[in-house]
């Protein structure tokens, strides 16, 4: 039966940090993965996580399954964080929410969610996303289509051109966001652009769905928030997928959630039993540890506050090596790489094409995508000189 099944190619960045790690440089750099690493390299794990873990190993008294739902502590503060707490308790019913295997498993159940709803659906995804999102919603069966997004000749987004592809859109299409932090290119919509495709997405009767995965990391909990909360305020239907792989530091332990927003409480309800219902045809319900942990967190002022202040040092460090990336890269180099000071989370493109990427792999043990998408936070005191001075061979 399987003789000649293909052996497929490895993940465009799975397979990058797997050819880092391989690499025996001991002066290799890796930029590939989407994790945030300190000044040392370490993808460290929260201070509060940890206590929090430490609280749970010594009161967990069972391993019995999760409610199909998810964790309601969790899913409580993941609500008020993201939409705040006043729009929560606004909303009320016409929120619901589902705990989901990391943010992959949010995206995949907002899909499947919109295909019960309408199979004929037209996602319109930026050029360029995160390169999952179209495997993730497509082999749900719906189609794909993509809007123009970031344009490398002005090296930002290029908005006029995005509503004109969103013009071409019909009534019930959904509109893949990214909340903040758009990865890959670490290029956001301002707040008047926010509010522009509010009134845009309302008048076409056009769906959003909100991929937020990186909420905290670019400005901070509450600023990175502000298009998301602007698109609320005025739609009467749309998807939030969350992650809280990055901003609690949980990624191996898949934690997420999908939030719907429904026209009222029935539509809300129908909408989560839906998520229920196509979680339990593929893995039945959702990891526990994780999501405890981050439940813990949210839930616990001394826990909270102290996992909000290690967040913001996160956001302040990735800010900080923006400003200096870019400081030294135009210095070594006299070419314009302002951008990368301007630009939002862990993710910016360098420019470069995909062969001088490929020389920095190969030549100089520099690793980042094809794309030229580098990870921001893999930069460090120790690392910088070499990866700018290779950043400048390659030009
Ligand atoms: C990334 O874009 O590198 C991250 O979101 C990790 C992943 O799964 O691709």
């Amino acid at each position: 039966m399987f003789d000649s099944l293909a052996v497929l190619p490895p993940d465009s960045i799975l397979g990058l940090a797997a050819a880092c790690r391989a690499d025996s440089n001991p002066d290799k750099v890796d930029l590939t993965l989407g994790v945030y690493m300190d000044e040392t390299g370490l993808c460290p794990v929260f201070e509060a996580v940890q206590q929090a873990q430490q609280d749970l190993v010594q009161e967990e008294m069972t391993k019995v399954y999760m409610p199909p739902q998810g964790d309601a502590a969790y899913l409580q503060g993941v609500q008020s964080l993201v939409v705040g707490a006043e729009r929560g308790a606004t909303l009320s019913d016409r929120l619901t929410a589902i705990q989901t295997p990391g943010g992959c498993g949010a995206v995949r159940l907002g899909a499947e969610v919109i295909f019960a709803a309408a199979p004929d659906t037209t996602v319109w995804v930026s050029d360029p996303t995160w390169p999952v999102h179209i495997p993730l919603m497509g082999s749900v069966g719906l189609q794909l289509k993509s809007y123009r997004y970031y344009s490398p000749a002005i090296r930002g987004l290029d908005f006029a051109a995005m509503l004109e592809d969103l013009e071409a859109a019909s009534p019930g299409d959904v509109v893949l966001l990214h909340g903040c932090c758009h990865n890959p290119s670490g290029v956001d919509p301002n707040s008047e652009q926010w509010q522009a495709l509010a009134t845009f997405l309302v008048e076409r009767a056009l769906v959003p769905m909100i991929d937020f995965a990186y909420q905290g990391m670019g400005a901070g909990l509450n600023e990175d928030a502000t298009g998301l909360r602007c698109l609320i305020d005025h739609v009467p239907e749309m998807i939030i997928a969350v992650s809280s792989s990055k901003n609690i530091g949980l990624y191996r332990e898949r934690a997420g959630a999908v939030m719907f927003l429904g026209g009222d409480a029935r539509a809300a309800e129908a909408m989560a039993s839906q998520a229920v219902s196509a979680a339990r045809r593929v893995y039945s319900m959702p990891p526990a540890h994780g999501a405890l942990l981050a439940g813990r967190v949210l839930s616990s002022p001394a826990l909270r506050g102290q996992w909000e202040t290690e967040l913001a040092q996160i956001c302040q460090r990735i800010n900080g090596l923006r400003r200096e990336f870019c400081d030294a890269l135009i210095s070594k180099t006299d070419r314009d790489f302002a951008f990368i000071g301007e630009e939002h989370g862990m993710f910016s493109f360098l420019g470069l094409s995909v062969e001088q990427a490929q020389r920095l792999r190969a030549e100089k043990s520099v690793y980042l995508l094809d794309s030229s998408r580098i990870n921001i936070a893999g930069l460090n005191a120790l690392n910088m000189d070499r990866v700018v001075d290779a950043v400048s061979a390659v030009l």
